[in-house]
This record gives C-alpha cells, structure tokens and sequence, in this order.
C-alpha cells in the first residue's frame, strides 16, 4: 500500500484525508504539478516549482509554498514507496471554507497533497510505436497556462479518443491546433520543428522548455506558430511532450498516416537528447 502525503503528514493512501469542504473538490479551485521520477530522482523538479509559484500568483493564493519543504516531501515519498520509475502528483489547493463563489477574504491554510505512481518513462511501448491522435474542439476555459485541477474537458476529450480506437486527442480552437489532453503537440516539417506559441489558451509545458534547448543542442530550427489541421495532418513527423510522456511520437491524425507511420529520426533523436539531458539535470 502506498505512503501518500497530506499537510505536512504522511499516511497510508487509505487513511489519509481531505476535508469535504475543500475549495480543491467544491470549486477545483486547485492547482498541480506533475515531476517525473527515474532511478529514483526527480527531473526539471525546479522548473515545476516556478511554475506552480506563477498558478498561484495568477489564482492570487496569498502565500506561496517553500520549494525546499515540496523537495523534502518529495525525496521522502519516493524513498517510502520504492518508487524507480513513474512520478509524483502534487496538488495545492487553495484550502478549507464555507461553499461560497466569492473567494474567502480571511487567510486560509492551502491543502498540499502528494502521492507517487509508477509508471514506464523510458521503455515506453508507446514511444517505440508512436501514438494515435483525434482532433476534437477545444472546449476547456481560455486560462489552460495555468495548471489547475479543471480537468473535466480534457478528461472528457482523452475518453471520447480512446473510445474510438485512438491513444489521445489534440484540440483545436477556431482552426488551430492548441495542444493534447495533457501534453503540447508538435510538428516538424522538412527540417523544422514547429509549436504553438504559449499564450492563455496552452499550458506552457515544462518538457516544452527543454525540447527548444535539446533542439538547439541539436542543431534544428524550432518555429513557434499557429499550426492548422491540414498543416499538421502534412507534416513529416508529429510528436507531444509532458513530464511523462517526455517526447512521444504522433504517427497519425485523425485518418492520416505521418511520415511512413513510424517514429522518425528527428523525434527519435529528440527522444534521446532529452532523456540524456533529464537524467544529467535530475535531483
Ligand atoms: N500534463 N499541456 C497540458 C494541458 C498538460 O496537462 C500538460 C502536462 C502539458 C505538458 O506540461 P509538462 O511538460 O510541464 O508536463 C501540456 C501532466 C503531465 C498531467 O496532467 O499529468
């Protein structure tokens, strides 16, 4: 069984406890982080911590939590659970109050939980194959660059995908592809790599961040643009990125085949410089 954390404790996972009233479970009035976890060591861990501190400046939490303490907690769970491989959850909500749309005006204590799960980063079967996406509208609210717990729509999307025999689905607002379920979405076309620029309707992902370094480090060109269906449904390679996905290859959207339908070589060697990079920087 395994050791998850709650306010400062940690508990069996069936012992531990949040509050029916929390502003996390009544409003999703939450934020999260995900860090992945190899050989036991957290990768980008700071980066996600900058990252939350900006969710909660935006949703103005009053105080921001101190990284140092999120480490502790972090190395302690995975040495509780054993974990090698897989990730940490963290979730930070705004905390304990009566049910009431307008903000508590008092100072509330945040709720901070956390919890492993293992999960295959490296010998992803996934990564060898590629992935299968649908495109679907993007329904979610218009601040996606912050990560909060709102995860209805995506939810929704990634089941209606995997419903219909595809492994996720890529959104698109008014023409334009803004990003997957969990993860950004990438094209490469000829030898450019292409994104869309972060702005308020994508989250701005931390693997994002180093896929334009490792790129770099590469020697390609990455472009930040609107990319449109027949645009990336043209492209040579497709690929998405999350912390846990790291770099996962896209071999077909919607009904069209890319490339010759397997991972091809820019995102396999994407592949590989950003897990060699991952694993230099991890803590
Ligand atoms: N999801 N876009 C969305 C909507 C996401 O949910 C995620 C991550 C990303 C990629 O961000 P990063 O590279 O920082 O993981 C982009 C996480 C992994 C999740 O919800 O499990």
């Amino acid at each position: 069984m395994r050791q998850v954390y709650v306010n400062g404790e940690f508990k069996k996972e069936d012992e531990a406890k949040v509050s029916v009233f929390d502003r996390g479970l009544l409003f999703s009035d939450s934020l999260y982080e995900v860090t992945t976890v190899i050989n036991g060591k957290l990768i980008d861990f700071n980066n996600h911590m900058k990252r939350l501190d900006r969710s909660m400046t935006e949703l103005k939490f009053k105080k921001l939590l101190n990284h140092l303490d999120i480490l502790i907690f972090h190395r302690k769970l995975i040495e509780l659970n054993n974990l090698k491989e897989g990730m940490i959850y963290l979730q930070v909500t705004r905390g304990v109050a009566d049910r009431s749309f307008d903000m508590p005006k008092d100072k509330i204590e945040p709720t901070v939980l956390a919890f492993t799960q293992e999960k295959k980063i490296i010998d992803s079967e996934s990564a060898k194959n590629g992935i299968k996406v649908m495109t679907l509208d993007d329904m979610r609210w218009k601040r996606c660059d912050i990560k909060t717990t709102q995860l209805l729509y995506a939810s929704m999307a990634k089941t209606e995908a995997t419903e219909k025999g595809f492994d996720d689905a890529w959104m698109l607002r008014e023409g334009y592809v803004t990003e997957g379920s969990s993860s950004n979405a990438w094209i490469i076309k000829g030898k450019i790599i292409m994104t869309r620029q972060s702005d308020n309707l994508i989250l701005s992902g931390i693997t994002r961040d180093v896929i334009f370094k490792c790129a770099k480090d590469l020697g390609y060109e990455v472009v930040t643009k609107n990319i449109t269906l027949p645009d990336a449904q043209s492209a040579s390679e497709a690929f998405i990125t999350s912390a846990t996905a790291c770099v996962m290859p896209v071999v077909k959207i919607n009904a069209s085949q890319i490339g010759d339908g397997k991972p091809g070589k820019f995102v396999t060697a994407l592949r590989e410089e950003y897990i060699k990079q991952a694993l230099e920087s991890s803590i």
